[in-house]
């Protein structure tokens, strides 16, 4: 019920109404191929959760999540997520950099992300997205929940490759876009 209230307040911030599935979520949490000595990851656009916790049970012992939210009511609900692991970032994705920077982090091992693309700034997703390629790793996997494929040249432009999946046990029925790191 929260997740709809939040959604219904701030519809063109959270871009939809109902959170991702749990099939939506293993998806996800596959396609960043996350390895045992993976150090961090990162999540964008975190809502109440739900992939927080997919996330989480894939995530290393000694690793870390850094979650994006912008959201402050959300937030309270991820601070009560008890996992030493999770780091919950009350600010916005394109960021990214001052928070690797403080938490003494290089490189990203995956960016696995809800923000909605399609109703914030175009000029802020390319801010988010060239700020996720800068610091990840060569080989690392971006990715990304959408409901169309309205957006998907943008990671043709930016990292030069995509790979479409569709999860049908989703509401509404979504496409999780990948794209890696390979330049
Ligand atoms: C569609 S919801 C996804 C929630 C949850 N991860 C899920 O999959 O159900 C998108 C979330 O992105 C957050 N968001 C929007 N713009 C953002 C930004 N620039 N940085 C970080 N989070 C953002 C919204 O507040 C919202 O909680």
């Amino acid at each position: 019920m929260s997740f709809l209230s939040e959604s219904l307040k701030n519809l063109k911030e959270v871009g939809t109404i109902t959170k991702s599935s749990g099939p939506m979520c293993k998806k996800m949490v596959a396609q960043a191929q996350i390895k045992e000595t993976d150090k961090v990851v990162v999540e964008l656009g975190a809502g109440d959760g739900v992939i927080t916790k997919h996330i989480l049970r894939s995530l290393p012992p000694q690793a870390t999540l850094l979650s994006f939210e912008v959201n402050p009511n959300f937030c309270q609900i991820l601070r009560n997520i008890d996992d030493p692991r999770l780091v919950v970032i009350e600010d916005s994705a394109e960021h990214l950099a001052k928070y690797l920077d403080e938490h003494g982090f290089q490189q990203v091992d995956a960016v696995i992300s809800a923000v909605p693309f399609v109703a914030i700034p175009e000029e802020l997703t390319y801010s988010i997205l060239y700020a996720c390629k800068k610091r990840m790793k060569q080989g690392a996997f971006y990715v990304q929940i959408h409901y169309s494929l309205l957006t998907r040249k943008i990671y043709q432009k930016v990292f030069g490759n995509v790979v479409t999946n569709f999860v049908l046990r989703n509401l509404p029925p979504a496409f999780v876009l990948t794209s890696q790191k390979k330049s």
